[in-house]
Formats: C-alpha cells, sequence, structure tokens
C-alpha cells in the first residue's frame, strides 16, 4: 500500500496546508477517496461551530473494519502481520496476528455479539487488558455497527457503572482479570461491583486470562470460550459488515473536565477514519513494512488512534504490549525494541522520565539501532527528558514528534512530521493541514502582541473543523457546546495555554482549566473533590497540581476534616482509599493536607490560585490576599505545607 496522501517534504507540507485551508472540501475528498467506501458521499462538509454541528462525507457509507481489515486482504498483504502481542511475562509465546487472522477472529466474535443479541447502534462497554482479544472486540463491535465504549482497566466500580449508565450499555465484555508487571488485577469481580448499580446490563462476556475464579452470573454472564465454541460449530460463518453511515457513531470515550463527572466523547466512523489514518501516516511517516509500538493502553484515545484504528487502516504492523515498562526491570521498551527491532517507538514523558531515573544501565546491550524515530504524547515533555531520549534512545539520529492533540480532537493536531518538518525540543511546532490554532486572551481577542520573552502567548482555541473533531458529548449535546464552544463564540476552545515563534511554531504549556495530567492521565479537580468529599470525615476539600518529577503533575489536597484527628497518617490512607474506591487508583493524591478552612473570596470562591502557589512552594509570591474572606488563613496553610 501506499499513501498518495503522505506529505514528503517541507514545500510539500506548504502545499497541502494552503490547499487544506482555501478549499477543504476538495483536499478532503481527496484524501477519502483513498479509503473503501460503500458509497460515496454527497456533500463533504456541513459545519458550524453555534449548535455545534459538524458533518463530514455526508451520506458515505463505509465500514471502518472493511478498510482495517478486508482492503488489505484484498490487496495481497493478508499474510502480513497486522498485530505483535508482546505479554507482561517475556517468558510466555508473544503473539502474532496477520491481517488474515485477525479478520478471522473479528469475524468470530462479532457472530458472538450477534448470537448474543448485540444489533447495530448498541453500547458495548468493554473493560479488559491488554490481551490481543481486546482489539478483537473493539474490531467486532465495529464490523456490526455496535457502538463500544472502552473503559481504562485502572478505573474503579463506581468509575464503570458511571459510564456504563451513561451509555447506557446493555453490553459488557471484559476478563476474569490482568497482568500488571508482578500483579494480577481482578477485572471480572470489579465488572460484578459495579453491575450491582447497572440493571440494564443483558450480557457480560468474559475471557480467560490469568484463570482467577470469578462468579458467573446465571442468564447475564457467559465465558468468551463457550461462545467461541458455538460459533465454530457453525462453521465460522463471515459477517457481513455492517453499512454505517460516516456519522454514525463509532465509539465513545469518556473523558474529564473541568466540571463535573466525566463525558462520553463521540466519534463518528467516516471523519475519525479519515483523521486516525491520515495523522499516522503523515505525523509518523510509517513506511510499509515498518513495527510501530506505541506503549500506552488501548483504553485511552492514543491507544485507539495509534495502536489500533490507524495503523490498521494504513496496513501497518502494530505492536501491543500488556505490562509495564518497569518489569522485570526497567530494560523492557529496549528488550522490546531489540526483539521485534521497532522503528516507531510512542510514548509519554511521564514514561521517559520514569525510566531516565534507572540511568543507563538497563540500556547495556540492548540493540536499539531498527529506531527510526520517537514520539511522544500527553503531556509536556521537559527539556531534560527530551535530551535523554534523543540522545540515549535515537542515538541523536532520530526525530522526536512532540504531538499535541485530545481525546476530543480523534487524533493528531499539532506535531512536526518525523523527519520531513523540523523538530524543536519541546515545542509540538506546526498544525497539520486542516488545523487551524490561535492564542486568544480570556476575552477571545487574537494575541497579536509579543510577550516580553518574545513569544505569542495565550489560551489555544482551533478555528474551523477537522474530520477528526468530537461531534458530541454522549447524551448530552449541549454540555459538549457549553464545554467547548461557548467559552469563545465561532471557535473550539482546547482548555490548554500555548506559546507560538514568529516560524508560527506552537509550544503546550498545559491546562489552563480546571483538569490535571497525572502521569498522562486526565483528571478532573471537581471529580476529585467529590471523591474526596464522599469520605464521610471530610466537610471540603480543594485539590490542586503541583510539578512532580516522574508524574508532570501530582495532586495536592487541601482538607478540611471534622473532629479530631487520632491518626493523620491513617485518616490520609482512608481518604486515598475513597478516592481509589470513587474513581480509581491513578486518582489517588499524592500530598493530603488538613487545613482548618480554606482561602475564599467573599462571594465563597475557593482562591485557587493561592493553593496552586502554596502547592508549588512559592510562598512569597502569593499575591493579593486582602479580599479573601479570612486573610489568616493562608498563614496556616503556609505554615503546615507538606
Ligand atoms: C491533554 C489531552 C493526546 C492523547 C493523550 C491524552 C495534554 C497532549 C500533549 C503534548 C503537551 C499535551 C494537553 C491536552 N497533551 N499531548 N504533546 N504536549 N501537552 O489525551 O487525555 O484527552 O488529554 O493532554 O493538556 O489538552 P487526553
Amino acid at each position: 500500500m501506499s499513501y498518495p496522501f503522505q506529505i514528503k517534504s517541507l514545500e510539500e507540507y506548504q502545499q497541502h496546508y494552503q490547499k487544506s485551508i482555501q478549499d477543504p472540501e476538495s483536499y478532503w475528498a481527496e484524501v477519502a477517496s483513498h479509503f473503501e467506501w460503500k458509497k460515496k458521499w454527497d456533500k463533504v462538509l456541513d459545519c458550524n461551530f453555534t449548535e455545534p454541528k459538524v458533518e463530514w462525507f455526508i451520506n458515505g457509507k463505509l465500514n471502518i473494519t472493511e478498510n482495517c481489515l478486508d482492503r488489505h486482504i484484498k490487496a495481497g498483504k493478508g499474510d502480513q502481520p497486522a498485530l505483535i502481542w508482546e505479554p507482561n511475562d517475556p517468558e510466555e509465546h508473544h503473539r502474532v496476528l496477520t491481517y488474515k487472522e485477525l479478520y478471522f477472529k473479528v469475524n468470530q466474535f462479532a457472530q458472538v455479539l450477534l448470537n448474543n443479541g448485540v444489533t447495530k447502534g448498541d453500547r458495548v462497554c468493554i473493560y479488559m487488558g491488554m490481551v490481543p482479544e481486546l482489539p478483537v472486540a473493539i474490531l467486532a463491535c465495529a464490523r456490526i455497527g455496535a457502538i463500544h465504549s472502552v473503559i481504562f482497566g485502572g478505573f474503579s466500580a463506581q468509575s464503570i457503572a458511571d459510564r456504563v449508565t451513561d451509555a447506557q450499555a446493555e453490553y459488557v465484555i471484559t476478563c476474569d482479570g490482568a497482568y500488571r508487571g508482578t500483579k494480577e488485577i481482578p477485572l471480572k469481580p470489579v465488572i460484578d461491583e459495579a453491575l450491582v448499580q447497572c440493571h440494564g446490563v443483558k450480557r457480560v462476556i468474559v475471557l480467560t486470562r490469568t484463570r482467577t475464579p470469578v462468579s458467573m452470573i446465571k442468564g447475564r454472564d457467559v465465558w468468551w470460550e463457550d461462545e467461541i465454541k458455538k460459533v465454530e460449530t457453525l462453521g465460522n460463518p463471515k459477517v457481513e459488515a455492517a453499512e454505517m453511515d460516516a456519522e454514525d457513531k463509532l465509539f465513545i470515550l469518556y473523558t474529564s473536565g473541568s466540571t463535573g463527572k466525566p463525558k462520553g466523547v463521540v466519534h463518528t466512523c467516516g471523519g475519525y477514519m479519515i483523521w486516525a489514518t491520515y495523522t499516522f501516516v503523515n505525523v509518523f511517516q510509517y513506511q510499509p513494512g515498518e513495527i510501530h509500538f506505541c506503549t500506552a493502553d488501548i483504553g485511552w484515545i492514543t491507544g485507539h488512534s495509534y495502536i489500533l484504528y490507524g495503523p490498521l487502516s494504513a496496513g501497518a504492523t502494530s505492536l501491543m504490549f500488556e505490562g509495564i515498562p518497569t518489569w522485570p526491570d526497567a530494560g523492557r521498551f529496549w528488550d522490546i525494541v531489540d526483539k521485534y527491532k521497532v522503528n516507531i517507538l510512542y510514548t509519554a514523558p511521564t514514561a521517559i522520565r520514569s525510566l531516565m531515573a534507572y540511568g543507563l544501565q538497563p540500556l547495556q546491550g540492548k540493540d536499539l539501532s531498527s529506531i527510526r524515530l520517537l514520539g511522544t504524547v500527553g503531556e509536556p515533555i521537559n527539556e531534560e527528558g527530551w535530551k535523554w531520549y534523543y540522545e540515549n534512545i535515537g542515538k541523536s539520529k532520530c526525530p522526536i514528534i512532540d504531538t499535541w492533540w485530545q481525546t476530543e480532537t480523534g487524533a493528531c493536531l499539532i506535531s512536526n512530521l518525523a523527519g520531513v518538518t523540523a523538530h524543536k525540543p519541546c515545542w509540538a511546532t506546526l498544525p497539520l493541514p486542516g488545523v487551524q490554532p490561535l492564542l486568544v486572551d480570556e476575552k477571545g481577542n487574537e494575541i497579536t502582541e509579543k510577550d516580553s520573552d518574545g513569544y505569542y502567548k495565550g489560551n489555544l482555541c482551533l478555528n474551523g473543523p477537522w474530520p477528526g473533531i468530537l461531534r458530541t458529548t454522549y447524551g448530552d449535546h449541549e454540555r459538549c457546546r457549553q464545554n467547548y464552544f461557548a467559552t469563545y463564540p465561532g471557535l473550539y476552545f482546547t482548555g490548554d495555554g500555548a506559546l507560538k515563534d514568529d516560524q508560527g511554531n506552537f509550544r503546550i504549556t498545559g491546562r489552563v482549566d480546571d483538569v490535571l495530567n497525572v502521569s498522562g492521565h486526565r483528571i478532573g479537580t471537581a471529580e476529585l473533590e467529590n471523591a474526596i468529599n464522599m469520605h464521610n470525615g471530610v466537610v471540603e476539600s480543594a485539590v490542586v497540581a503541583y510539578q512532580h518529577d516522574v508524574k508532570g503533575q501530582g495532586i495536592y489536597a487541601f482538607v478540611i476534616y471534622s473532629g479530631t484527628l487520632e491518626n493523620e497518617h491513617l485518616t490520609r490512607q482512608d481518604i486515598s482509599l475513597t478516592v481509589s474506591k470513587v474513581i480509581g487508583a491513578i486518582a489517588k493524591p499524592d500530598k493530603i493536607q488538613f487545613v482548618s478552612g480554606l482561602p475564599k473570596t467573599r462571594s465563597g470562591k475557593i482562591m485557587r490560585r493561592i493553593l496552586r502557589k502554596i502547592a508549588e512552594g512559592e510562598l512569597n509570591q502569593l499575591g493579593d490576599t486582602t479580599t479573601l474572606l479570612d486573610p489568616l488563613i493562608v498563614d496556616e496553610i503556609k505554615n503546615n505545607r507538606i
């Protein structure tokens, strides 16, 4: 497969960019013509950011799995590896699924779904570890037109219940348990706990992975393996790929915002497919035959777009890893690179920083010469981490792509194109064709003056749609409008702050809303405070981020506790456990400080700016505190800072 839309030089990038802005409809129609459609679209784009309403490839019909599987087999690439799976335990056999084998398994499991009553448009929640059956389950949903919603394995029963309820899902696919390093993580028991609250779930399909004992509820729960056997006795019939409208929902993925519970970001079949594939081919500059290793979990958007849909639709070989970077030792990524001769390594700054802390010993004797390019995603990378990655992993000869995007954007929006446009340490650099970033001030006016440091600095917005933009938040379109399209009318607001230089390069500086980014995981402060406040001794709390060497941001919680604190240490543990139960272990606070009050304005608003400064240790830069209801509280908090 060649990629007619692969940009090969800086000049070509400029030409593509110009064309995509001047005449987006013909630009994207050309790109889309290289995909497999059951019926061509009538109109390329219909868009206004007021409702908001965004539709791409109107009345086009397709099935994304035909693009990810059937067309490669038809093109004679059926025996090429589609997925390579590296297990948690290096002693266990790895698995390779060719395009033909993956196609076979997706068909088989699509039939299982049909046999269990799943139909087009139904929502299926998937809560599994990183096993090859996870992509099989996802693609099988897409094959029959069911809407998948993958829930990351680190979320708690309560979080699952919230998502299953919000998505009105009637079907769940899970595993008995998952392996992560030395740990065996129960999954089915967490589902059981969640489903006590979700009476609408009709069927739970359970894959065996850890062989942990689980309870199977009669009439509701079935084993994956038993269901596959039933399909085998039917002679493994082929499952017709459902004809989907370009704007039919493909999946829902929940993500945190600055207010309320996580929202279900909706992506649709046509636009998402084009965007995931187009960006994969261009940003990574994928060459046929290369081994692409994205270390993300498929429970996040990065895994959806750059382990599954982008690579598979481009006919690539994608490596998925079940385990963690530090087990059996901190050389695990390098073992994997060496073992499979990985060409593209795409990981998160938090992983780079944590591996950097182990020094160079874990790199000893590992052949990394196959690596052609390195990538980062999920949070700003620090200069030290960038340099370490560039020199020690890329041996000072591989480009680093710093890819900025969000769950809502479907795939990458701002990044250098590996080896084609220049990298710049810690800068995401240039927008992809179709993407029009601009920086605005609080009032929404475009920033036209440079700061004292020579950069334009403001809140990052996007003007005009690209095919992969979210279409709605599931079940609540008004929330989508409020969250992304209302702050600055006519623009999509990202929630990030950024700098721009004279050449048009962007550097993302981090969230400017109340969203934390902890080890690349997105968590809302409101969501965290709600969880902390669930502990029966907590009266009120306020959460802010502080700079953390490995996680990027750490969670600092200021907590007002009722009654006497007999054992602060134990109470901190109790509060952490409460957060684990309500959200998941990924959201546990790093620091909990007990306070007798919080700095509030006279109208009762918590002054987080002050708490942030205290958490960062910038005790002499608290700014004006005279407008506070009780200015003395600041001294108490400062003095007891952890
Ligand atoms: C937020 C989105 C992108 C998929 C994984 C995270 C931050 C993402 C970068 C980057 C600086 C980045 C932003 C963004 N972010 N990539 N290259 N440089 N910050 O997706 O969970 O939806 O989080 O991650 O703050 O808004 P997500």
